[in-house]
């Protein structure tokens, strides 16, 4: 169903007036309405006239606007040429209809039907642990992956895993000096980490060793045997690492993992990948150069990208080889010879922002993407910083790594748990630390405008008293225990005409803002719109709960009431779901 505010662009636009100047606002002040429109304001200019007498003309037609008329009980001209809306009482009301109809889908308007969103998200490189930087990618990217998908968008999740590069050269000849020739199943993440860190010190001094590495990566891409076992070992050892220690504990799948090594024209990945793409790193340079955009400059390639204001893309070194640059433009052209998306999103740090302009830009000069196709963009996100406000790093000895977040996160909150019921059997308290602990991981990065850096301050981030997951699923942990003692079905023929008292009527009107607050997220793709209307609505619950007695004598009155704490019972937990975040009915 589409949203009341969507609703009332569609009247708006009926008027005589350009439709892209119609915009509809939320008044800061509730005397001011539930919506306000300056269009008499933007008309009147064009038009030569008195705003004030343009909003009134303008509210006259409305008058016989079916939607407005039913809607709204007060429709007025305010100075210097606002139009403000009022609810009808009764049109609130019958939004508590809708939610009980609609249960665990309202919300769902359907804008994005008969739309594709491809998310490239997480992208982790491999053969090291994975840093609290891709945790953001990773937590961000799924919260847009539901609300989309919620949504009526038709979304596929994509994690373009860094599986490729110079550093498996590295890495070989550092596992024959360790190994030899014999294959080590079992090898970590870590044993690869160290093996890299190893190679980049001794490398400093021997020159032979980097030969060493060359020729290593030579023979992997050209297919010898030994070496596809090993760069597959790795990368097979990295990945189910990665899952049992992230992505499974996160409650997190994607739809596909095309790293960077699927754009590679060589054996050793097609073994891996069993599939072919569009178009791979050699031809894109092959491209470039037909297309008359790339220049040599020394021995490498590069993508003159004057024309654009931007500094050229270097797509192939001196040495031949392919950067990633030149695999994300061969993503492109597989992403829309796949997909045909009508939106790609490249959820990344903000650090490679000149990469994303450097690589649209090169992808349109090329022809991949359409010069006004405006649909692929990068959606940023900032730092991670320490207490010392620092970014974090493995220098100052704390955490880093994205699993030891999660197991920190985990162990605060089963300590909380153990505390609050020490009653419980252990695999309670296990699942009830999971759920408040990934909680209130998530919450923390995607309750702070993504663009900003963030820090993991362990007791705001657990505290049950405001401004955290823990906090909300605590709210709708509350309203499930004054439910338990009322039989459900009795609230299915509930009355919700007799809802009249204004902090009532205030609670609803926030609860029918959920699927207007849910377009926002995407137009925005914040998620924090979402996490910063659900602190609303808990706020709006407990100022109605402190002052109006749900239990009353009167079955009628009480069956009305149990169902307006039963809607905002339902809001909450769609909107922690798509976030990623689980309620539970007793904490
Ligand atoms: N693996 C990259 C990194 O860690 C991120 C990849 C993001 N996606 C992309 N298509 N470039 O820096």
């Amino acid at each position: 169903m589409k949203t009341i505010k969507a609703q009332l662009i569609d009247s708006l636009k009926r008027l005589p007036v350009s439709s892209d100047k119609v915009a509809v606002e939320y008044p800061i002040k509730s005397s001011h309405g539930d919506y306000s429109t300056n269009i008499a304001m933007v008309t009147a200019k064009e038009m030569k006239k008195n705003p004030m007498d343009l909003a009134n003309e303008f509210i006259s037609a409305l008058e016989n606007d079916g939607f407005v008329s039913e809607t709204f009980d007060k429709v007025e001209a305010v100075k210097p040429g606002f139009i403000n809306f009022h609810f009808k009482k009764e049109a609130l009301q019958n939004i508590l209809g809708v939610i009980v109809d609609e249960g665990d889908s309202f919300g769902r308007t359907g804008v994005g039907s008969g739309k594709r969103v491809v998310v490239d998200y997480s992208s982790p490189n491999i053969a090291k642990q994975m840093h609290v930087g891709h945790l953001r990618s990773t937590v961000i990217g799924h919260a847009l992956c539901n609300v989309y998908s919620y949504l009526g968008y038709e979304v596929v999740g994509d994690n373009h895993l860094g599986d490729w590069g110079t550093k498996f050269g590295a890495l070989i000849a550092m596992y024959r000096e360790r190994y030899g020739d014999t294959i080590q199943n079992d090898i970590s993440i870590d044993t690869m980490e160290q093996m890299y860190v190893e190679f980049t010190a001794k490398s400093k001094e021997d020159e032979h060793l980097k030969e060493r590495a060359r020729a290593e990566l030579k023979q992997l891409q050209e297919g010898s045997d030994f070496h596809v076992k090993l760069w597959k070992l790795f990368r097979q050892r990295s990945i189910d690492e990665i899952m049992s220690k992230i992505y499974s504990r996160l409650g997190i799948s994607f739809d596909y993992m095309y790293g960077e090594a699927f754009f590679y024209d060589l054996p050793a990945v097609r073994e891996v990948y069993g599939e072919e793409s569009s178009i791979y790193t050699d031809g894109v340079v092959k491209d470039a150069l037909g297309k008359g955009i790339s220049k040599r400059s020394d021995d490498a390639f590069i993508i003159d990208l004057e024309s654009c204001n931007l500094p050229p893309l270097l797509i192939e070194k001196s040495d031949g080889g392919h950067l990633y640059s030149t695999s994300d433009l061969a993503a492109i052209h597989f992403r829309k010879s796949k997909f045909d998306p009508d939106i790609v999103l490249y959820v990344v740090g903000s650090e490679q922002a000149l990469h994303f302009k450097q690589v649209f830009a090169s992808a349109k000069l090329l022809g991949y993407i359409n010069e006004d196709d405006d649909g692929w963009a990068h959606v940023p996100f900032g730092l991670v910083l320490g207490d010392d406000g620092k970014k974090v790093s493995t220098r100052d000895g704390g955490i880093v790594y994205a699993h030891q977040f999660i197991d920190k996160s985990l162990e605060i909150a089963y300590d909380i748990v153990n505390e609050k019921q020490p009653e419980w059997s252990e695999d309670k308290k296990r699942e009830v630390a999971q759920a408040v602990g990934m909680g209130a991981l998530k919450y923390n990065d995607l309750s702070r405008d993504r663009t900003s850096n963030i820090t993991f301050d362990w007791d705001a981030m657990m505290n049950f008293g405001g401004a955290s997951a823990p906090y909300l699923q605590y709210t709708y942990a509350r309203i499930q225990s004054i439910f338990s003692k009322e039989p459900p079905d009795s609230l299915q023929k509930a009355d919700y005409t007799l809802l009249n008292e204004s902090k009532e009527l205030v609670l609803i009107k926030v609860l029918q803002k959920f699927p207007e607050v849910l377009e926002e997220v995407v137009a925005y793709n914040k998620p924090n719109v979402l996490t910063n209307y659900l602190e609303s609505l808990s706020g709006a619950f407990h100022s109605f709960y402190e002052s109006v007695q749900v239990l009353v004598e009167d079955s009628d009155l009480r069956h009305a009431r149990l169902l307006l704490i039963g809607s905002v019972g339902v809001v909450m937990k769609n909107g922690l779901n798509l976030l990623g975040i689980e309620v539970l009915d007793r904490i």
